[in-house]
């Protein structure tokens, strides 16, 4: 089995989510269908998808002292993901407000809780040791996603930024990121532009390139995703999916996919369709990190590499 390790520092949140047919009005008091409570947040799920797919993870992370803490321990215990950097602090956990509609798609609301009881003292050179890949996302203090990336410069792992949701990032913090991923709404935000089309995309992707150590992706559901690097801008489109049930997740299962390349030696070319294939199977099923695919199940995405990585 391959070892490669992986720090997550980010959120837990446990997730409510309601299955209904649209969004109420201003006023109007809505019955939805379904009620679902799921463990979730950007960082957990993306922690949980990089260990379905056989990579060590550390996440790094506060939970309160309910018991919603308690199972988002339980979740990241039981895929495999290494819990000894997670800390219950204060009285509740960060929550994940979920609306699913009838089409697969989302919006959420978080409450921070103690997502934002984490600081700079928790961020240390022992977790970078090993040089690892550092993952993180935006539903923690800025100052910590930006002490994280000066620590880890340090010990020369690479840093993978996922500004989601979007974030004001010191133009020194993101000058030493050297892969940034965001969603098309992330991607406006960050370049003050609009981001509504593949042309855009390509050109927001270009001109974010300039803003960070390597590389950028913006993905853009099912019209799929651009990569902006060394060889300019290039569109990737999404794989197919006839059963779309919910999108919730499916962005941090893409991530998963792109740090198991990223830890193998594996071109973001390669990465990119393989990542999408992830996605592709979490939105058969509803939440974020029960549904997610083990690699078994997209191994096969995976051509040129296959051999090399799977004998
Ligand atoms: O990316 C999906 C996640 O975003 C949900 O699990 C929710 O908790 C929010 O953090």
């Amino acid at each position: 089995m391959l070892q490669h390790n992986i720090v997550v520092i980010g959120s837990l949140n446990y997730d409510i989510l309601v299955q209904q047919d649209r969004l109420p009005e201003i006023g109007e008091t809505f019955t939805g269908n379904e009620l679902m409570l799921m463990p979730g947040g950007k960082g957990a799920n993306q922690a949980v998808q990089c260990a379905k797919l056989g990579l060590n993870v550390n996440m790094v992370g506060c939970v309160g002292n309910d018991i919603y803490g308690s199972e988002l321990i339980k979740s990241l215990n039981e895929n495999g993901v290494s819990v000894d950097n997670i800390s219950q602090r204060g009285k509740t956990s960060g929550i994940g407000i979920v609306q699913i509609l009838e089409s697969g798609d989302y919006c959420s609301t978080i409450i921070k809780g103690a997502n934002y009881l984490i600081s700079e003292p928790d961020i240390h050179d022992g977790l970078f040791s090993d040089r690892p890949l550092l993952i993180l996302q935006s539903e923690i203090p800025d100052r910590v996603v930006e002490r994280a990336i000066s620590v880890a410069r340090r010990h020369d792992c690479q840093i993978l930024l996922n500004n989601a949701p979007a974030r004001e990032i010191s133009p020194q913090a993101l000058s030493q990121v050297d892969l940034l991923v965001v969603n098309e709404t992330e991607a406006s935000f960050m370049s003050k532009t609009a981001v509504t089309s593949v042309k855009e995309a390509m050109t927001c992707a270009a001109a974010l390139q300039q803003k960070v150590n390597g590389r950028v992706i913006i993905t853009l559901g099912e019209k799929g995703a651009v990569l902006s690097g060394d060889a300019g801008a290039r569109h990737y489109p999404a794989v197919f999916c006839p059963d779309v049930v919910d999108t919730t997740g499916a962005g941090d299962s893409f991530i998963g996919g792109i740090a198991y390349c990223l830890v193998n030696n594996i071109d973001l070319e390669e990465a990119i369709p393989f990542a999408a294939k992830i996605s592709s199977c979490s939105i058969q099923k509803y939440g974020g990190q029960s549904s997610f695919p083990m690699l078994p199940d997209v191994a096969h995405a995976l051509t040129q590499n296959r051999q090399r990585l799977f004998g």
